[in-house]
């Protein structure tokens, strides 16, 4: 094995394998390098998109405290805990195909928050792929490829959210229920049930108020738990007390 300075490790020649031989026996054998390993979940995080604001939250960060209705506080510790248990028996969850679906009217509530946490802790400490996206940009992102001259093609696109171990899809409910849009996500959605693909869906809508074709809904039943979120907008709040601080700052000229 040559060493050089293309590993950061100094472990492998940059191949990112390195040759070890086994003591007992003198048998020779290939392994990963922890610099190959470094680039795959690199490669992961890059494929995942997780908005800059979400990177590397995680589930126990999820403040319950920031609700000012005790009835919030109350359904936004029971979406903590569900959470929590769902990653503890996540092997099994994934066995039964069955993701999570967060639901609030309210804006700013923290579905996104908490759903992009349950993503950040099944990349990062399960090692699953793992993609984020909001159905505007999903299908934008489809409608895209109809113009020539783009990079990826339809089916190029189709194909990675309906193949990622976890596909996160923000927001559903406030695309156009076109009989396209029904289409598109129809595929998706049944593809990925009959591969028991883990999907996680935010949205403002219940299930069952979904405007979506009967079908398409039904496939949402069957690949998630449903988990209310509180009804308090604690952007607003958040924002509030920023402002405030910010406030004091340019009246204290500091
Ligand atoms: N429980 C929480 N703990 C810490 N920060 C939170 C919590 N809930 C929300 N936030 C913060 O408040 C902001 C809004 O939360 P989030 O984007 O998750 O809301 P949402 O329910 O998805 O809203 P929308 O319906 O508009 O998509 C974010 O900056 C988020 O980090
Ligand atoms: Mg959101
Ligand atoms: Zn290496």
């Amino acid at each position: 094995m040559n060493a050089t300075s293309d590993c950061p490790y100094g472990q492998c020649d940059g191949t990112g394998i390195i040759h070890l031989v086994e003591k007992k026996t003198g048998i020779l054998y290939d392994a990963f390098c922890q610099c190959h390993k470094d680039a795959m979940q690199k490669n992961r995080l890059k494929f995942a998109d997780i908005p800059t604001e979400f990177t590397g939250l995680t589930v126990n960060s999820f403040e319950v405290n920031c609700y000012e209705n005790e009835s919030n506080t109350q359904l936004a510790r029971k979406a903590k805990q569900m959470t929590a248990n769902y990653i503890r028996s996540f092997e099994e969850f994934e066995r039964d195909g069955k993701g999570i679906y967060f639901y609030s009217k309210t804006r700013g509530s923290g579905k996104t928050r908490l759903a992009v946490s349950l993503g950040n802790v099944l990349l990062n400490t399960i090692g699953r792929q793992v993609k984020f996206i909001t159905s505007i940009d999903l299908l934008q992102e489809i409608k895209n490829t109809y113009n020539k001259d783009t990079e990826y093609t339809e089916s190029q696109v189709i194909e990675s959210v309906t193949d990622v171990d976890v596909l996160i899809i923000d927001d559903i409910g406030v695309e156009n229920k076109t009989p396209w849009v029904n289409e598109i996500l129809f595929g998706i959605f049944d593809n990925r049930m009959k591969h028991s693909k883990i999907t996680i869906f935010t949205s403002n809508c219940e299930i069952e108020n979904l405007e979506h074709d009967e079908r398409l809904k039904s496939r949402i039943f069957k690949m998630c738990i449903p988990i209310k979120m509180p009804e308090e907008d604690v952007r607003k709040a958040i924002a509030r007390k920023e402002n405030e601080e910010l406030q004091i700052r340019l009246m204290e000229g500091k």
